[in-house]
This record gives structure tokens, C-alpha cells and sequence, in this order.
């Protein structure tokens, strides 16, 4: 089974640059259109979080007539830059969502491996936060199944990344689910995105992944810094990769074709 994770479009955004200003729709365009020629094509996608930057429909409609292209099944979740009310408008009629609740949270159960959409907004602000409610949602779904390989998705990062600009919006409540997390073997991993870095941690007995964005990343500030600027370095997506056999394998594939890369050497597709 082969899940591609993409997060933190924020369509709708321009960043000026020396260059010009660039459209992070544009970006979108290359990362969807990479990942339509992904050999082989994922069974499904993921879509992280922060869709558009504003919240706004028009930006909404972009992104999933975009998304749409693709022959793919694909599943969003709210960020901290998203609507839930939006979403839901928008999303509902593909019939994954649930159509009771406050919260955007569901899982997905007809493949090997179960996934577990979870909601990490806090309406209002860029930090995240596991209500009461939403840790005993998580609870109990786990709790239905406990031999299936399991990924958990969720927008914020629950752990410290010694990052300190974007470890001051993470999810606050992280503490509260380890205890939960920890406690169920079949995780194999916690997927999030909204840092704009790749970050790999090991954290509640299983391993955290962070997903650079679909359109843009921010540097690489280890220190405090009072703001975080925007870079363009290579747009990607996250892979995960699952057999009964190797388990859980997970790569980044980066967007785009780089003039100083190398050339010579990449593999032809066999014809037979
Ligand atoms: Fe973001
Ligand atoms: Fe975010």
C-alpha cells in the first residue's frame, strides 16, 4: 500500500521575491502534476492541512477543482489557516467527512493499513490543541483495533522539533497524547505538517514525521527568532510505503528538475 501525504498549499498566498512575485497556486500546480506521474501511483493521498492561506472559498474551489484532476481518492483535514465550515461546504459531497460533530475527524478503514484522520485546530489561533473530546475520540478508535498497522494524521506537530518559532504554534497538549499514543503498539507512525520543514522525532514509542510543504518552506532557525521568512526550496511530498513484509518505509519526492542536478544515470522505465 502506498500513501502520499501533501500539506500546507495556503493557495491564495503570493510571496514578492527578487525574481517577481511568485503564486503559491502555481506551486500546487507542480506538486499535483507530480504527483499524477508518480510510477507507482499512490493508492490514495492525504491532504494535511492549511489548503488555502486565507480561508476563503474562491481559494477552497481552486484547490479541490485542482485536486480533482487527479484520478486519485483523496482526504483533507483542517489546519490552523483552514475553515472547518469551509471545508465541510466544499468537501462534504465526497462523502468521507463526518456529517455530525464540531470536529473533522475520521478514519479510513478499507485498506491494510487503517488511517486515522485526527483534528488538531484551535479555531482562531496557529497553535494547536487535542480537546477532551477529541482525545477520547482518538482513544476509543484505537481502542476498536488493535491489530491493525495504523498511521495517525494530524496537522500540528505534538513534540518540540527544536525549532523555537514553530514549536511556539505546535499542538500545546502533546503531553496528554503520549499517554494515549504510547499506549498502542499497532501505530506505526504520526504524520503532521504545518512547520513548512521535514522533521523526523522519535516521540510516544512511535516515530513522528513533519511533511515540508506542497508550495513553500521556511528556513531552517534552530534559535529563537522574532518572525520566519518564507524560502522556495524544492516543493515535496511524503511517501509511505507499507507491506505485510518490510513494514513501514517512508520517503520524500521532491518537485521540480534542477539544473545543476545530475543527469546521467537515471534509471529508463523498463518497457515490459
Ligand atoms: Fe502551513
Ligand atoms: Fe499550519
Amino acid at each position: 500500500m502506498l500513501v502520499a501525504q501533501i500539506t500546507d498549499f495556503h493557495v491564495g498566498r503570493i510571496i514578492e521575491t527578487d525574481n517577481g512575485p511568485i503564486d503559491l497556486f502555481d506551486r500546487l500546480k507542480e506538486t499535483v502534476e507530480h504527483l499524477i506521474n508518480l510510477n507507482p501511483q499512490p493508492d490514495l493521498v492525504i491532504v494535511s492541512g492549511d489548503i488555502s492561506n486565507h480561508g476563503n472559498m474562491e481559494d477552497y474551489e481552486r484547490a479541490k477543482n485542482l485536486l480533482d484532476t487527479m484520478s486519485l481518492p483523496y482526504y483533507v483535514m483542517p489546519g490552523n489557516h483552514d475553515s472547518r465550515e469551509s471545508l465541510r461546504t466544499l468537501f462534504q459531497s465526497d462523502g468521507y467527512l463526518p456529517t455530525e460533530g464540531e470536529f473533522l475527524q475520521y478514519t479510513i478503514e478499507q485498506h491494510p493499513l487503517r488511517l486515522i484522520m485526527l483534528d488538531s485546530l484551535e479555531a482562531g489561533e496557529h497553535h494547536g490543541m487535542i480537546c477532551g473530546e477529541r482525545l477520547r475520540w482518538l482513544n476509543d478508535r484505537l481502542s476498536e483495533d488493535s491489530e491493525r498497522p495504523t498511521l495517525v494524521f494530524m496537522h500540528h506537530p505534538p513534540a518540540k522539533l527544536h525549532l523555537p518559532y514553530q514549536d511556539s504554534m505546535r499542538c500545546f497538549n502533546g503531553e496528554k497524547l503520549v499517554k494515549i499514543i504510547a499506549r498502542h503498539s499497532q501505530i506505526l507512525g504520526v504524520a503532521c505538517g504545518h512547520t513548512h520543514r521535514d522533521s523526523v522525532a522519535n516521540w510516544a514509542k512511535t516515530i513522528l514525521f513533519v511533511t515540508p510543504s506542497a508550495t513553500f518552506s521556511y528556513g531552517l532557525e534552530m534559535h529563537p527568532v522574532e518572525d520566519i521568512n518564507p524560502r522556495f526550496e524544492p516543493a515535496c511530498i511524503r511517501l509511505f510505503h507499507w507491506t505485510n513484509d518490510t513494514g513501514l518505509v517512508s520517503h520524500l519526492s521532491f518537485v521540480g528538475t534542477y539544473p545543476n542536478g545530475l543527469t546521467e544515470g537515471v534509471p529508463t522505465p523498463a518497457t515490459n
